[in-house]
């Protein structure tokens, strides 16, 4: 039915009252606009003007499946792909779906429960951003598996430019807020510690044109930074196009091989930062990124070793 009101909304030109799209579709007026509520959440601009009725005034600019694939240049990464215009999370719908083949790609316009780490939420607008998850089902220990995040940040960095950099381990900042976060999640034998499946989720802030105040300090997006449109299916590609290679390097031969890309990329090293786990805090001087992906610090107790995981690296006046 929604198809249906839209298709005469399409064909009117002007306004069109409920009463007459409820006659001509033999529905009631209040399912009428029961429809018109879902064609908004779904970003139909649909204006309505008392005495004259309903007015489409603007389409979605939805992503588009097709112009994703076409741009590919990989061989499994993306080659299949879930879209869907709403969900909780893509994470959460790859980990449903994981029987699905190695490789594919979950994607949605809005996320209604978009995660961060450590239970935190992430803000996942209608059409403001790409979000999406990869379902990997890698061949590598299960000790190197966070060490996807720190592929997919240097995939990223390369693919949305902006002068972007990674704030150790899972964030991409432009300047000292942040425009993408990773959550990597995965599923394990617990008794054989080998790997089921990886979700590796990657939320980029593309057409956000403002932020909840309590982001703005930290937060922002490819508009905020470049007063410009950007087109998410291309930029999508072109993540999946940079994470292919990086991905297989690191499977094939570990963080190592990634290593120096990454550590240039880096815009937590040589820096001083407040390093928090749990309830206990240290700080000291970022030095290196060893061959684990860990990040070295030179701290009041010596030099410490920082795997990912619930830790969380700070700058010392602020987030980055
Ligand atoms: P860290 O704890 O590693 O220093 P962080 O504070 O950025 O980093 P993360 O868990 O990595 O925390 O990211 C989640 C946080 O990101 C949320 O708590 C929120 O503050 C912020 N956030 C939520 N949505 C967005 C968004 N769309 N863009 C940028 N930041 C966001
Ligand atoms: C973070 O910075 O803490 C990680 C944020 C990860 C957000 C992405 S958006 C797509 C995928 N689905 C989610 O629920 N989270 C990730």
């Amino acid at each position: 039915m929604r198809e249906r009101i839209l298709k005469v909304l399409k064909e009117t030109d002007g306004y069109i009252s409920g009463e007459k799209i409820s006659s001509m579709l033999g529905i009631s007026r209040a399912a009428v606009w029961k429809h018109i509520k879902a064609l908004r959440e779904e970003g139909y601009e649909i204006l309505s003007v008392t005495n004259k009725g309903y007015r489409l005034s603007a389409e979605p600019e939805n992503i588009s499946v097709d112009r994703i694939k076409d741009a590919l240049d990989t061989k499994r990464i993306g080659r299949n792909i879930v879209y869907m215009s709403r969900l909780d999370s893509t994470n959460e719908e790859a980990k449903r779906r994981a029987d699905m083949s190695d490789g594919t790609l979950f994607i949605a316009e809005r996320q209604e429960s978009g995660k961060g780490r450590l239970g935190r939420q992430w803000e996942s607008p209608r059409g403001g951003g790409i979000w999406m998850s990869l379902l990997l089902k890698p061949d590598m220990p299960l000790g190197s598996v966070s060490e996807i995040t720190l592929a997919a940040g240097l995939a990223v960095c390369r693919a949305v430019g902006c002068g972007a950099m990674i704030k150790w381990p899972n964030d991409i900042v432009v300047g000292s807020r942040k425009i993408c976060g990773i959550l990597t999640e995965m599923s394990a034998e617990p008794d054989t510690g080998s790997i089921n499946y990886v979700v590796c989720g990657m939320g980029v802030n593309v057409n956000i044109k403002s932020f909840p105040e309590e982001l703005l300090v930290k937060a922002t997006s490819l508009f905020i930074e470049t007063g410009e449109k950007h087109d998410r299916d291309m930029i999508a590609a072109r993540i999946l196009n940079e994470f292919e290679p990086v991905y297989e390097l690191l499977c094939r031969k570990g963080f190592g091989a990634i290593r120096e890309e990454y550590a240039r990329m880096c815009i937590t090293l040589d820096k001083e930062v407040r390093v928090i786990y749990r309830k206990n805090e240290t700080t000291g001087r970022a030095v290196g990124i060893d061959e684990n992906g860990a990040l070295l610090v030179d701290a009041k107790e010596g030099r410490i070793s920082v795997s990912s995981g619930e830790v969380s690296v700070r700058g010392m006046y602020g987030y980055v």
